[in-house]
């Protein structure tokens, strides 16, 4: 399927570093773990940690969501093995979008239960539009329109996550 450049690659470095720069001064003396959410954001997590100039840790989360046939309800399945110990760490929480929100709320929830001292979030890219749970990312790389987007890191049924670019995938 043909994809539309959205965000280009040098944008995205540009970005993700600038990010990098705000966690570190943000995070600077503290017990920070960027825990990635699984895999979406395994390319933003490369690009952003070699930017944060200051000591810190990171960890993975997997975590699944089964969607009924509606789209408002679903149930949010976390892979408990992987799970990082984030007990009296600052946690960033990095997600590659934020669509309707449940996933990175539920996560932010989990990782507080789990003893966090804090636990703040990024993403690097926003849907406009789609936001069903109330969440405001404390990070946030780019927002964009309301359209199926794929490449660093994001998928369609795991292919096209190698693309160095973000595009929409046209149909
Ligand atoms: P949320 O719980 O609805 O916010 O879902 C976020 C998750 O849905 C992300 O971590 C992605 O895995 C996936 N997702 C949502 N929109 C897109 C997209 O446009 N492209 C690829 N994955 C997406
Ligand atoms: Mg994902």
């Amino acid at each position: 399927m043909p994809v539309d450049v959205l965000i280009p690659e040098t944008d995205l470095h540009d970005r993700v570093r600038e990010l990098g720069r705000e966690v570190a001064r943000d995070y600077a003396g503290k017990p920070l773990t960027i825990v990635a959410v699984l895999t979406g954001s395994l390319i933003a997590l490369a690009d952003l940690i070699r930017a944060v100039d200051v000591p810190h840790r990171i960890g993975l989360v997997h975590a699944s969501s089964y969607r009924g046939a509606s789209t408002t309800s679903s149930t949010l399945v976390i892979n408990e093995a992987l799970a990082p110990d984030v007990a009296d760490r600052d946690v960033l929480l990095l997600d590659d979008i934020l669509d309707t929100g449940q996933t990175l709320a539920a996560l932010v929830d989990h990782l507080a239960v789990r003893g966090a001292r804090s636990v703040k979030t990024a993403v690097l890219l926003r849907k406009i539009g789609r936001q069903t749970t109330p969440i405001e990312p404390d990070y946030c790389g780019f927002t964009i329109p309301d359209a199926f987007v794929v490449g660093y890191g994001l998928d369609y049924d795991d292919d096209y996550r190698h693309l160095p670019f973000v595009g929409i995938l046209k149909d």
